[in-house]
C-alpha cells in the first residue's frame, strides 16, 4: 500500500501549490472529456466546479468517498484530485476485475509512478529494476523464521531504550516518535544487522517516505522537462543517498567483495542471513545491482516501503488498545500461554489468534484511507458491469466504505476486536481469516499478485511488537479517547501528535 504518512503539512502546502499551478500551466486537460459517462462526487454545478471540488477533495475526501459509495452502489463514480480524476469503481464484481486484470490494462508501477515520480523521487535505477520485490516476496518470507531471535531481541531493545517507564508511576510518550524508530530499528536488524541502531541511519530511513511525498508533490508541478533539473536542485534522493553511503557504504562494500570471492559460502559459514545476502543472491550475473550506490538506494527504498506503512498499522492498533483496554487481559492470557509453550517464535505468533484478530481489526476499521488500490488504465478497459475507462485514467477502490458496508461485517462500525478470532473458531474457516490472507472484505494489503509482498513481515513485526508492549507494560490514554485520525485527501493517517500513557507491569 503506499497510503504512507507524508508530513501533512508539507503535503497540504504541495496539494494546494500544485492545485495553483497547474491552473496557470493548464494544458490540454479536459475535464469532461472521456469520463463524461462516470457520474462525478463533491463538484458544484459552475464553470470552476471542478478546482472547487478538488480542494474540497483534500479537506474531505472520506465523506466525498462515502457519499459517492452510498449513492452510486455497486457503480464506478469519480471524484477530482488536484488535476486529474480519479475513478472509483465500486462492487465486488469491479474489485475482481481489477484484481483479474491483467498489467497491459490496468497498472500498479504506472498509477505509483505517476503519484510518486519514481524516477526522481527513489531513483532511475530502483525504478526501472525493482527486483526488490521478488527479494521481499520469497527469500525474506522465507527467512522470517530463522530471523525471528533477532527481531525479538531488537523490540526489547528498542523499548527499553525508548519507553523509561517505572513500575509505581505512569509516563507518557508521544506515539508517533516512539513507533517510527522502533519499527526501524526492527525492520533493519533483519535488513542490515546491528547497525540498524546508527541514529543517523535512523533518522534517514524514518525521514525518507516523508522526503519522497514532499518531493512528488513539487514534480507534480513542474513541467517534465525540468524535472531531472529540479530533481538535482530540490529532490532530497541524493542528499539521503550520500547521507545513508555514510552509515552503510563501508558495510556493503565489503558485503559485495565477500560476496564475489566466495558467493553464499563463506569460510566458517560466516555469512550473515540479512536481506544484503538475500539482494545479493538476486543481483548474482546483474553487475548493476551490484554497486554499494544501487544497493544503498533498494536499501531506502525498502525502508520506504516497509516503515511508514507498519508504523502506521501498529499506531493505528496502539491507539484502539490503549482506549479499549478491556481486550488487554484477555490478549496478554493468550501471549502468555502461547510464550509458556512455544517461546518468542513465528510459530508462537501464528498461534495468536486473538491477537492476530484485534490487530485485523484494527486494520479493517482503519486501513490507512478512504481509497486503495490505485491503479492507472494503460489500455482502455472495459469493467464487468459495461464502465468503460480510458486510457490514463487512476482509478482506485473505496476501501473505507466496504470495509465499514454491512454487506461485508455485521455492526460494521463497531470495533469488535475478536470479530476474526470467533470466525476462525469456526471449522475450516481457520486460515482465511487470518490478517495475512486478503479478500474481497479486507483489502488493507491490496489482493491478487500485487498485493504487498511485505505483509508477511510486516503483520508478524506488528503482532511481536504488540505481545511485547502488551506483557511488559499498563497502558491507557490520558483522557481514554481514541486520538482522532489525520486525514488529507483520501489518505487517514494515525494521529501524529497524541501521547499514550505506559507503566512497567510488577
Ligand atoms: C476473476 O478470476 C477468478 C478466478 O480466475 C474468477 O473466478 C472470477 O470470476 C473472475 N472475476 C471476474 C469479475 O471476472
Ligand atoms: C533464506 O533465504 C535464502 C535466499 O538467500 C534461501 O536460500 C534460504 O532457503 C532461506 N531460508 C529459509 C529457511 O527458507
Ligand atoms: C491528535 O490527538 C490529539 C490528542 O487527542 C488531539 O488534540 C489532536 O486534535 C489530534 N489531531 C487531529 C488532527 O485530530
Amino acid at each position: 500500500m503506499l497510503t504512507d504518512t507524508p508530513s501533512p503539512a508539507t503535503l497540504v502546502v504541495g496539494i494546494v501549490l500544485a492545485l495553483i499551478v497547474s491552473q496557470l500551466i493548464w494544458k490540454s486537460f479536459d475535464p469532461r472529456s472521456r469520463l463524461d459517462a462516470i457520474p462525478s462526487v463533491g463538484i458544484p454545478h459552475h464553470p470552476f466546479g471542478f478546482y472547487f471540488g478538488a480542494w474540497d477533495y483534500i479537506k474531505n475526501g472520506r465523506a466525498i468517498t462515502e457519499e459517492g459509495y452510498r449513492k452510486y452502489p455497486g457503480k464506478a463514480f469519480k471524484v477530482a484530485l488536484a488535476n486529474r480524476w480519479l475513478v472509483i469503481v465500486n462492487g465486488r464484481t469491479s474489485i475482481e476485475d481489477l484484481r483479474n486484470a491483467s498489467d497491459d490494462y490496468v497498472s500498479l508501477a504506472e498509477a505509483t509512478n505517476s503519484l510518486l515520480h519514481l524516477e526522481h523521487t527513489i531513483g532511475q535505477e530502483q525504478y526501472r529494476d525493482p527486483y526488490q520485490i521478488t527479494v521481499i516476496r520469497t527469500p525474506m518470507t522465507r527467512n522470517i523464521t530463522g530471523c525471528f531471535s533477532d527481531m525479538r531481541s531488537e523490540v526489547v531493545a528498542a523499548f527499553e531504550d525508548l519507553v523509561p517507564a517505572k513500575t509505581d508511576e505512569w509516563i507518557s510518550l508521544p506515539a508517533m516518535e516512539l513507533v517510527l524508530p522502533v519499527v526501524s530499528r526492527v525492520s533493519n536488524r533483519v535488513f542490515i544487522g546491528l547497525q540498524c541502531r546508527d541514529p543517523d541511519y535512523i533518522k534517514i530511513t524514518t525521514q525518507f517516505a516523508v522526503e519522497v511525498a514532499q518531493d512528488a508533490a513539487w514534480f507534480h508541478i513542474t513541467p517534465t522537462v525540468l524535472r531531472p533539473i529540479a530533481a538535482l536542485l530540490f529532490g532530497h534522493l541524493e542528499t539521503a543517498t550520500r547521507r545513508a553511503m555514510k552509515v552503510v557504504g563501508p558495510m556493503l562494500q565489503h558485503r559485495i567483495e565477500m560476496d564475489d570471492k566466495y558467493g553464499r559460502d563463506w569460510p566458517n559459514s560466516d555469512r550473515p542471513n540479512d536481506l544484503i545476502s538475500w539482494l545479493l543472491d538476486e543481483a548474482r550475473g546483474h553487475p548493476a545491482r551490484r554497486s554499494v550506490r544501487t544497493m544503498t538506494r533498494t536499501l531506502l527504498n525498502v525502508n520506504f516501503g516497509a516503515i511508514h506503512t507498519t508504523t502506521q498499522g501498529f499506531l493505528h492498533a496502539l491507539y484502539h488498545i490503549a482506549a479499549n483496554v478491556e481486550y488487554v487481559e484477555p490478549l496478554r492470557a493468550e501471549i502468555e500461554s502461547v510464550v509458556k509453550s512455544e517461546g518468542w517464535t513465528k510459530a508462537a505468533m501464528g498461534k495468536m489468534v486473538k491477537l492476530d484478530s484485534f490487530l485485523k481489526e484494527s486494520s479493517r476499521f482503519a486501513p490507512g484511507g478512504a481509497v486503495s488500490m490505485l491503479r492507472q488504465i494503460v489500455q482502455d478497459f472495459t469493467f464487468s458491469d459495461g464502465t468503460t475507462v480510458p486510457a490514463g485514467t487512476l482509478v482506485g477502490i473505496p476501501i473505507l466504505a466496504a470495509h465499514h458496508d454491512e454487506a461485508n461485517y455485521a455492526n460494521a462500525d463497531s470495533f469488535d476486536g475478536f470479530r476474526f478470532s470467533r470466525m476462525r473458531e469456526q471449522v475450516g474457516e481457520g486460515i482465511k481469516h487470518q490478517m495475512v490472507t486478503p479478500s474481497l472484505d479486507f483489502l488493507t494489503f491490496g489482493l491478487g499478485r500485487h498485493a504487498c509482498p511485505g505483509r508477511f513481515f510486516g503483520v508478524n513485526e506488528q503482532k511481536l511488537m504488540m505481545a511485547h508492549v502488551l506483557v511488559t507494560y499498563d497502558l491507557k490514554l490520558r483522557d481514554g479517547v481514541r486520538p482522532e485520525d489525520e486525514w488529507i485527501a483520501h489518505i487517514g493517517a494515525a494521529n501524529t501528535t497524541a501521547e499514550v500513557m505506559f507503566r512497567r507491569r510488577s
